[in-house]
């Protein structure tokens, strides 16, 4: 598929929290029509079934202004047509990427997907409008994130979902340091990893009991916060 419009074009697919089941049938369209499909490897992974002669271009953090580079410069001169794929959903802490694709193109499309915090929620049985989002996965300026997390958990009328930051800022170290801010130590909590993949973890326990783990964490984490009043 080309594209004679002299405007630059690209698709944001966000392809779901690893099981391709949960690619949506918008999100396998646009890749099957794609000439170029962009992405991180472990993102690529999830969609690869899905191209139909499509260039991959894999990327890493750090080429991955080089790998847009090349494949923009492929929509620009070669009239190709380019789906980036994002993890999970592309609302949910996926800002940077979309900033990246944002400042190349004219246009932009994106299609949703469902996040890791929406399959949390499932496996929970929390609703969003008793939930408050907060992210680590920044690369820099968790400050606030972590103040606002300190405010809603002393706060205690909301559950919390979290997302930990591989691998500085992980569970264990996350409930020592919020421990000593004050918060209440029973807090119940759940941790998932690897959710939607055959081996997908979850433990439960209080803040207290989650500073306490030694073992190590997958990179892909979540926290869970529960209301006190409810759970
Ligand atoms: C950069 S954020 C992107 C989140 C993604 N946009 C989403 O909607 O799930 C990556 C973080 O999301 C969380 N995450 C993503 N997929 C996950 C999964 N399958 N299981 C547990 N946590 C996951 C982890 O905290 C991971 O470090």
């Amino acid at each position: 598929m080309t594209s004679s419009n002299k405007e630059t074009r690209a698709t944001i697919v966000a392809v779901g929290p690893g099981d391709n089941g949960f690619l949506t049938l918008k999100g396998k369209q646009a890749i099957e029509d794609a000439d170029l499909v962009a992405g991180f490897e472990t993102v690529l992974n999830v969609i690869r079934p899905f191209v139909k002669g499509a260039e991959l271009c894999s990327m890493a953090y750090r080429n991955q202004e080089e790998v847009l580079d090349y494949a923009v410069d492929k929509v620009i001169n070669e009239g190709k047509s380019l789906v980036v794929c994002a993890w999970g959903d592309l609302n949910v802490s996926a800002k940077e990427l979309l900033d990246r694709v944002r400042k190349r193109v004219d246009h932009v499309e994106l299609v949703p997907g469902i996040s890791s915090v929406q399959i949390a929620m499932s496996r929970t049985g929390i609703s969003l409008e008793h939930t408050v989002f907060v992210t680590l996965h920044v690369r820099a300026g968790t400050e606030n994130a972590l103040d606002e997390l300190i405010h809603y958990l002393k706060d205690g009328r909301r559950n919390i979902i979290l997302l930990p930051r591989p691998y500085d800022l992980m569970p264990a170290g996350i409930a020592t340091g919020i421990l000593s801010k004050g918060v209440s130590a029973d807090r119940q909590m759940t941790v998932f990893q690897r959710l939607t993949y055959n081996d997908e973890q979850s433990w439960s326990g209080t803040i207290k009991e989650c500073s306490e783990i030694t073992t190590e964490f997958s990179d892909l984490s979540l926290m869970v916060f529960h209301q006190p009043d409810t759970n």
